[in-house]
């Protein structure tokens, strides 16, 4: 449990509305306490009005006052909800807007795997979506509703002073007490448990198979469709299980809350009846305090109810992210500018790298020693999983090695300023980005002349695919979508046209694998042609490519096994020349079947 008021969700939900909209939570909070008090006020009203009767006063005053407070009482409800529906979604989209910043701000990338986060985050990313519970818009409604009715009894127990000090500690003290013993049933409150947090995870995962358009073919193909709803369907009611075991009503605090509630309110109606009749208490104080003493009875149905407790959740979740979120993601700024790096070499120096998380103890990669010359193109070849795609992360620095370091010039990376290291770097990553957006923003997201876009689009083959300003996606009324390999062929022009921009290292992370084999030779010739006076890293399972590398390099076990030409490693005989003639055989065979000359490796 969390120790400080502040700590506690909901005084961080209460201090998120003003920072959403600060006119809009004054106003809230207003109308909340005006309903709060009209009761209480209407009650005195009514008191006045029986004295006049009584008394043979002029009735026009408090008949005024009577009609007022009624209007106020019917005019103020559904002006509060609307102001509620609108603070409510300014407050979503406050959220979100954190949300995103704590995801997207961050140098590293860390913070956005690390799996004690992912149950904040999806808590977080969905709140608003109506899957855990209402949209904050409606929430507002049920939160200043109990709010309401418990302020209602607040102020009625303070006019019940005026009869008997004690009556309204009684009252207050009974209906009060009914929270505490009925907690259970109100509000869920261990709701971050594991069990809870993995249906609501396992739920989300199911829900997203079933919406999204990508995974539509496999759930079909697979026959997983039943699977994913079933799925859904049984991680949802254990939440509800979850939530109703949580909250069921329990038959001994029942018994004991009513029987607490009646013994006090007899006590007070008993007090109020011989006051009255003893002359010691008017007609019209009567009918104010019994009014008041039926009204502390709203502090029992008032005060923080589910709806703050389901919207207080992903605030805190929101709010714990923020916090949370940036020491992971975060990496040491350097100052130095890395312009023209790499002029001589960049140098991996006895880089020990293993991913945060879980998998802390087995590094990917270990003692790895590894120098390319500037200007030069390397190949790095190795099993599934030997840490290729990890080399190029380090070299992006989306991650920093735990022991070792990474050099350019002999300047540690992370001595050099970060964002303009990156732009020294252009990439095909493994699984390269498909932006929804028109091809001249895939090939350029931060901007180009259309003349660069348009050669690199001729580099890569794909000058006829789209028009510059067709959205690559069918969501949109004129857009289209892209075969895998016509895709591929935009994330090359991607990377050529950083190149000519100005990047100075080029990673090529499997950039040919949906290439057919023609395009796939002629694309790749002409971007080590476009790319020379770069440093080139290409890591590719295709030994047709991989040989045209300046040098080669095996990787395994986190290390370096081999290095040299393709000539060289061929004479060596070694691990290289195995995976080589393999290869070479299998394709050989293969073309042969299909009628195509033998030599596409040789
Ligand atoms: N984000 C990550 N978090 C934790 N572990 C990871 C992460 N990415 C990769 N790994 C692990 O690191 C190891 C190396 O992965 P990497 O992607 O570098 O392999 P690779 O050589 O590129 O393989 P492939 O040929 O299949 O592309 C693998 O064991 C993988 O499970
Ligand atoms: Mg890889």
């Amino acid at each position: 449990m969390p120790w400080s008021i502040t700590q506690r969700k909901e005084w961080q939900f209460f201090s998120v509305l003003p920072k959403a909209d600060r006119a809009l939570a004054a106003a809230w909070w207003a109308a909340l306490i005006l309903r709060g008090i009209l009761p209480a006020i209407f009650a005195i009203a009514m008191g006045v009005l029986v004295a006049a009767v009584q008394q043979g006063g002029g009735l026009a005053g408090p008949l005024a006052a009577m009609a007022a407070t009624f209007v106020l009482l019917q005019v103020l409800p559904p002006i509060h909800t609307a102001i509620g529906s609108n603070l409510g979604d300014r407050t979503a989209a406050w959220l979100y807007d954190r949300l995103t910043d704590a995801c997207v701000t961050p140098p590293g990338v860390a913070h956005l795997e690390d799996p004690e986060l992912t149950s904040d985050l999806t808590a977080a990313r969905d709140f608003d979506l109506g899957m855990m519970g209402p949209p904050l818009s409606i929430s507002m409604d049920f939160i200043a509703s109990g709010m309401t009715e418990m302020i209602g009894g607040v102020a009625s127990a303070i006019i019940l002073v005026g009869f008997a000090w004690w009556a309204p500690i009684v009252l207050a003290g009974a209906w009060l007490a009914t929270h505490w013993l009925l907690r259970e049933s109100a509000v869920w409150w261990d709701r971050n448990t594991p069990e809870v947090r993995a249906a609501q995870r396992d739920a989300d995962y199911a829900f997203r198979l079933a919406v999204d358009p990508p995974a539509s073919k496999e759930l079909r193909l697979f026959g997983l469709a039943g699977w994913t709803l079933e799925r859904f369907i049984a991680r949802r009611t254990t939440l509800h299980r979850l939530q109703y075991e949580a909250t069921r009503l329990r038959e001994r605090s029942v018994i004991w809350s009513l029987l607490i509630v009646v013994v006090a309110n007899v006590a007070v109606f008993w007090a109020l009846a011989s006051a009255a009749s003893s002359g010691a208490l008017s007609m019209g104080a009567l009918v104010v305090y019994a009014q008041c003493a039926v009204g502390v009875s709203l502090i029992a149905f008032g005060g923080f109810s589910w709806a703050l407790d389901g919207a207080a959740a992903p605030v805190a979740a929101v709010l714990r992210l923020q916090s949370a979120m940036a020491p992971k993601g975060a990496l040491p700024l350097g100052t130095r500018s890395p312009a023209g790096l790499p002029a001589r070499e960049i140098r991996f120096r006895n880089v020990r790298f293993a991913y945060p998380g879980p998998g802390e103890a087995t590094p990917v990669l270990d003692g790895f020693d590894l120098t390319i010359p500037a200007g030069s193109s390397l190949a790095i070849v190795g099993q599934n999983g030997a840490g290729k795609t990890t080399l190029a992360k380090l070299l992006c620095r989306l991650y920093d090695p735990q022991s070792g370091v990474i050099e350019a010039d002999g300047a540690d990376l992370r001595e050099l300023e970060l964002t303009a290291w990156r732009h020294r770097i252009s990439a095909v990553f493994q699984d390269f980005i498909r932006f929804e957006l028109p091809l001249r923003d895939n090939v350029a997201p931060s901007g180009a002349p259309d003349s660069t876009i348009r050669e690199a689009l001729a580099s890569a083959g794909a000058s006829s695919l789209a028009e510059l300003d067709t959205v690559l996606s069918r969501a949109y009324a004129d857009g289209t979508d892209l075969s895998g390999g016509q895709w591929q062929r935009v994330a090359l022009a991607r990377a050529l046209c950083g190149v000519k921009l100005g990047a100075g290292v080029v990673l090529l992370d499997e950039p040919t694998a949906q290439l057919d084999v023609r395009g796939e030779a002629e694309i790749f010739e002409r971007i080590l042609r476009e790319t020379s006076h770069c440093t080139t890293i290409l890591i590719s399972h295709r030994f047709s490519t991989v040989r045209l590398a300046d040098r080669i390099c095996v990787l395994e076990h986190g290390k370096v096994i081999e290095l040299g030409s393709h000539d060289e490693l061929m004479a060596l005989r070694g691990r290289y020349r195995t995976m080589f003639d393999l290869q070479a055989q299998r394709f050989g065979e293969a073309t042969d079947e299909e009628g195509v000359t033998h030599d596409v490796l040789a």
